[in-house]
């Protein structure tokens, strides 16, 4: 039935799962089209039992995918993944988190989700006692930490008349929560900076940092899905380039400043300096390896300050420029010393964390410290915390073109 679709790019694929709570995917479906997104729905075998399709397809004006087999096309489920801009999973029934966390791939859902990359919104809809499970909780862990979006379950009554967390997020909620971000940075250039930087001491050996590139990398990918066009400039980083995003591959501090001049020379609304670049290299760098003939001293000299240089340079039309301040200590001094950076580097934003709730993490705590004011934000996963850090840089970008306002 669905052979001759056009492989058109489709704002969201609707995944419908078996919970009684399927027939407000079927309000949600309505007020995703309203709100002009291209939706195509998916429909579990259990979720057949609660709503039919032929609701959804009046409502998309296409038939709803079913199957791995029999008449929809060859590996629907690759064909889907590649055209989905979202993949939007309302209601998630228990067991449908479980498969996801466990990477099944033996129906048309999980299969399509394991070979997805893009962005995945999950709205779970189950009995309280099946949210609050350990097993649960530590598959909702285990997506969290690998960037999956979850939207609630929400506090109320569930269907078998029990209050308690487990009730799927109202339709207009969820829809706000996938259409508000969208291409909110569409027609915006970025370049981000991210992982470490590494200087050599001889062809085999190197002083580095514990930064992986998570943040960056983060960063870089939602930048994309807001609709960036994104240039990410990456230390070594064993992390996969996020769809959509250019990267160039830099090894030293001197290397990530040419190249991110040379990013900057093309023109670019912001640079988000998320590397964790080092401070000192060593002062002659040993074409052959060095041998061991005891206690060893080193020169080090000075690094430039990437940032610094960067924003205190004249640029025609000046990039918005955001850097990081990894402290240690209290969150008083933290936002004290980030402030003084901001001033010393001639920066917009600095976001402030702790070493030891940033490195190589999932998770991160952060203060966004602005000229005019300093928000505290609660412990997010990466890309929650790259979205936080993006809804600033809509709104500064939009007040320095004379649209949008604050707050
Ligand atoms: N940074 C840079 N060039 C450097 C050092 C840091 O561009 N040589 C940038 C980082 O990418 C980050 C910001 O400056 O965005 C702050 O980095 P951080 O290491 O916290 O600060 P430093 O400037 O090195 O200051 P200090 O080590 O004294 O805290």
């Amino acid at each position: 039935m669905n052979t001759s679709r056009p492989a058109a790019p489709l704002d969201v694929l609707l995944c419908v799962t078996g919970s009684i709570a399927a027939y407000k995917a079927v309000e949600l479906t309505r007020l995703l089209v309203k709100a002009h997104q291209s939706v195509e729905v998916l429909l579990t075998r259990s979720a057949g039992r609660f709503v039919g399709a032929e609701t959804f397809a009046a409502l998309t004006g296409n038939r709803p995918w079913t199957d791995m087999f029999g008449g929809q096309g060859n590996e629907p489920h690759i064909a889907l993944a590649a055209r989905a801009r979202s993949l939007l999973i309302a209601p998630a029934t228990a067991d449908v988190l479980a498969r996801l966390a466990s990477g099944r791939a033996d129906e048309l859902l999980s299969a399509t989700a394991l070979s997805y990359r893009g962005p995945i919104f999950v709205a779970p809809a189950m009995h309280p006692a099946m949210w609050a499970h350990p097993a649960t909780q530590a598959n909702v862990q285990l997506l969290r930490d690998r960037g999956v979006t979850f939207l609630g379950p929400v506090e109320g009554e569930v269907a078998s008349g029990e209050h308690g967390v487990g009730r799927m997020m109202e339709p207009a909620q969820i829809a706000a929560a996938l259409t508000s971000r969208e291409g909110d940075l569409a027609g915006r250039r970025v370049v981000v900076s991210a992982g470490p930087t590494v200087e050599d001491i001889d062809p085999v050996r190197y002083i580095g940092n514990r930064s992986t590139g998570k943040m960056g990398f983060a960063l870089a990918r939602r930048a994309a899905e807001r609709g960036a066009d994104v240039e990410l400039v990456a230390g070594p980083s064993v992390l996969p380039t996020p769809h959509q995003v250019r990267r160039s591959d830099v090894r030293s501090a001197l290397e990530m400043l040419t190249t991110l001049q040379e990013q900057l020379k093309r023109g670019a609304d912001a640079l988000i300096m998320s590397a964790a670049v080092g401070d000192f290299r060593p002062a002659q760098p040993l074409t052959e390896k060095l041998k061991r003939a005891g206690p060893l001293s080193l020169e080090l000299v000075e690094n430039p300050d990437v940032l610094a240089t960067l924003a205190t340079h004249e640029w025609p039309r000046r990039p918005v420029f955001v850097g990081f301040a990894v402290e240690t200590g209290a969150d008083d001094a933290i936002i004290a010393r980030a402030r003084d950076k901001l001033t010393r580097k001639g920066v917009d934003l600095v976001v402030a964390n702790r070493s030891d709730e940033a490195f190589a993490a999932e998770t991160n705590r952060v203060h966004l410290v602005g000229r005019s004011e300093t928000v505290s934000l609660p412990v997010m996963n990466k890309l929650e915390v790259a979205d936080s850090i993006l809804d600033w840089l809509v709104l500064t970008l939009g007040e320095r073109s004379g649209v949008g306002q604050r707050g």
